[in-house]
């Protein structure tokens, strides 16, 4: 019997199914780092740009072009935003909303600009949509960041 009464942290998610164009939901995701935040004011959530090593290891390479080599995953975890009750001013993470990858793998990508896309909706982890050519639909519009690799994340300065 499990006495865990702990709340249901995102990385409790196990067994996560694949996305219908069969991206695996990498496991250890909440352990990356971050590459960047973002909050967005059109739709009131609040996200965090994480990357795997070798995403990290670009990110943080000094280039002005990042060069994201095979490999290379980028998530974004997205949550709505929340006033903290003990100081109302502070915009702080609610509702957890989805969980979003883009894979770099430029041959097996190709008809995607070179990322494998794949979302997860809530804290469980449900793969967003059933049509394997969702991903479509996301390179679609991060063709506005093609001139950044179709990453709009620009990673946040540290010192
Ligand atoms: C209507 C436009 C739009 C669509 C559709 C869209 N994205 Fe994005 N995406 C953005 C913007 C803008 C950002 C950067 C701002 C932010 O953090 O939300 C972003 C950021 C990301 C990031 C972080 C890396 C980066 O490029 O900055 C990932 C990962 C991502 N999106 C995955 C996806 C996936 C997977 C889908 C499809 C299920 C998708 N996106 C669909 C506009 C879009």
């Amino acid at each position: 019997m499990s006495l865990c009464l702990c709340l249901p942290l995102l990385s409790q998610a196990q067994n996560v199914e694949k996305s219908a164009n069969d991206i695996e939901y990498p496991k250890n995701l909440t352990n990356w780092r971050v590459i960047g935040t973002s909050n967005r004011t059109d739709n009131n959530t609040q996200r965090v740009i994480l990357g795997n090593a070798l995403a990290i290891k670009a990110a943080r390479s000094q280039n002005a072009n990042i060069n994201w080599p095979k490999g290379a995953i980028l998530a974004k975890l997205v949550w709505k935003n929340d006033t903290l009750k003990t100081w109302q001013a502070a915009t702080v993470p609610g509702e957890f909303v989805h969980a979003e990858i883009m894979l770099r793998d430029s041959q097996k990508y190709a008809s995607t600009s070179g990322w494998g896309y794949a979302r997860w909706t809530g804290l469980d982890l449900k793969p967003h949509s059933q049509d394997s050519k969702a991903a479509e639909a996301c390179n679609s519009c991060h063709q506005a960041a093609k001139i950044t690799d179709y990453v709009f994340t620009i990673p946040a300065k540290l010192p």
